[in-house]
């Protein structure tokens, strides 16, 4: 997310030098550093998948296996995706979608590719709707902690707090509102000096204070039951429907299939090095799910909360913890600033794969961005409606897989599911066997090696067996 903050900054300063007409889409300057591209790709990857999502699907799917699942889909398919799609950013220097058509045409290929930017795009855009209203939760609780609501507070009251959150329509109506505002500003380019500074001291605050929350949980006397739900895998738990949520969850917390990393990947100046940039980002990002993970589970435990408990699993225990340590409110208010902020980022690299599509159209970034953002804002109206007006319209029931899911649990579905791994698939063949080897060599170095045969014969492998066992 951060990453196009940044990139805004050179090319609105460099605008000023040299005035642009309105309707000429602007060439897209590069990042100042490769630590700068760092702290972008960083800001998208941490988002409400880490804090919120994987601690939840973690729960519903059993534990420990499921970690584990998880955990080699960030190795064999996430990361060499993360540098496939970079490279295809740098390569194409465009956004997702102009960069397959040019790197398509560059190679000799069809024109169709194309159509994995656009696939990629629309997962972006289908993400932010709900991604919004999920983001937008947050500010109630910034609210409630800066009055001191949380102390002392148990956890049926937490309970109650955020059904009541949910049942109401207006509110949660709000909240996306403002929300989606923030995320069309700053696409939009209102937002510019400073930011690069905020973020980088904002991302690591966000891990000091996920250390601290960790800190407290291991007083609970829970922490052990904790670290083994984590690490212990149950294979008896894990379904092939398990393995298939994990994977998509890799795609989604490294922002990956969703053309962030690649309009990204445009801004990335030519001699830093992709490989080692892409694993110290899906280090830094596993590392922040994990704690995640380690803060909100002996909580549960102490408590006696259900893990499988869905959606709401942070939003219940977390300020249960906040209202019984010292310094609570204090805490809890930045934990949920800090959690705005990292969705914040998230959000506008989502809105960026769009935005710079309409960009290269012709269309001003300011329209573009409030273009997009409204009609993501619309579809999302139809996520916060189905957690209560609309809770028993599961449209879909005829099909067993989708049996008894609303329209938000749909979109999940269907982004995570479905449409991240067939782009993923399809990126893994379009590198593996469409680009020519000599021109990923150029862009990978030394790295290629073991790239190579991980993304042509590893990755599209195991993503078909995975699909194999969903669809049998
Ligand atoms: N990676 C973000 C998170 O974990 C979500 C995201 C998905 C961002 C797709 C950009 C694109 O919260």
């Amino acid at each position: 997310m951060l990453g196009y903050l940044f990139a805004y900054n050179i090319i609105n300063r460099s605008s000023q030098a040299v005035p642009q007409n309105k309707l000429t889409p602007v060439t897209p300057a590069l990042w100042s550093s490769r630590f700068v591209f760092i702290m972008a790709a960083v800001g998208s990857a941490v988002g409400l998948g880490n804090i919120w999502k994987f601690p939840y699907i973690t729960g519903e799917n059993g534990g420990g296996a499921f970690v584990l699942v998880y955990l080699v889909c960030i190795a064999i398919i996430g990361l060499p995706l993360m540098m496939s799609e970079v490279m295809l950013g740098r390569r194409g220097a465009k956004s997702p979608i102009g960069s397959m058509a040019v790197v398509a045409k560059a190679e000799g290929r069809s024109p169709h590719w194309v159509g994995v930017g656009i696939m990629a795009t629309l997962a972006a855009f289908l993400i932010l709707s709900f991604y919004s209203v999920i983001a937008g939760w947050t500010m109630p609780y910034i609210v409630s902690a800066v009055s001191g609501q949380f102390s002392g507070i148990s956890a049926q009251s937490t309970g109650a707090l955020f059904e009541d959150l949910l049942a109401s329509p207006w509110q949660l109506l709000m909240w996306h509102s403002l929300f989606m505002g923030l995320t069309i500003l700053v696409s939009a380019g209102g937002v510019r000096h400073g930011l690069e500074n905020a973020v980088t001291k904002l991302m690591p605050a966000l891990f000091v204070l996920l250390l601290i929350l960790v800190g407290y949980a291991a007083t609970t006397g829970h922490f052990g039951e904790a670290v083994s739900f984590l690490f212990k895998p149950n294979f008896s738990a894990l379904t092939a429907e398990s393995i298939l949520v994990a994977l998509g969850h890799a795609f989604f917390t490294l922002s990956l299939a969703s053309g962030a990393m690649m309009a990204y990947g445009a801004y990335l100046p030519k001699n830093v090095s992709i490989a080692r940039t892409a694993v110290v980002v899906g280090v830094m990002d596993t590392c922040v799910a994990l704690l995640a993970g380690l803060a909100i589970f002996p909580i549960v435990f102490a408590h006696g909360l259900a893990a499988g408990e869905g959606p709401g699993l942070i939003f219940v225990t977390l300020p249960v913890a906040f209202g019984q340590m010292p310094g609570g409110s204090f805490f809890a208010t930045l934990f949920f600033v800090l959690l705005l902020f990292a969705a914040w980022t998230s959000s506008i690299s989502m809105l960026e794969s769009l935005v710079s599509y309409l960009n290269e159209k012709g269309i001003s970034r300011v329209t573009a961005a409030i273009g997009g953002g409204l009609a993501a804002w619309l579809v999302g109206i139809t996520t916060l409606l189905s957690l209560n007006v609309w809770s028993d319209f599961t449209p879909l029931d005829m099909f067993a897989r989708f049996e008894g899911k609303t329209l938000f649990d749909l979109y999940d579905y269907l982004t995570a599911n479905i449409m991240m791994p067939v782009v993923a698939l399809l990126i893994a063949l379009f590198v593996g066997w469409k680009v020519n080897p000599e021109h990923s060599k150029a862009e990978l170095g030394a790295w290629h090696k073991v790239w190579f045969p991980v993304i042509r014969y590893l990755s599209p492998i195991a993503l078909l067996i995975v699909f194999y066992f969903n669809l049998k």
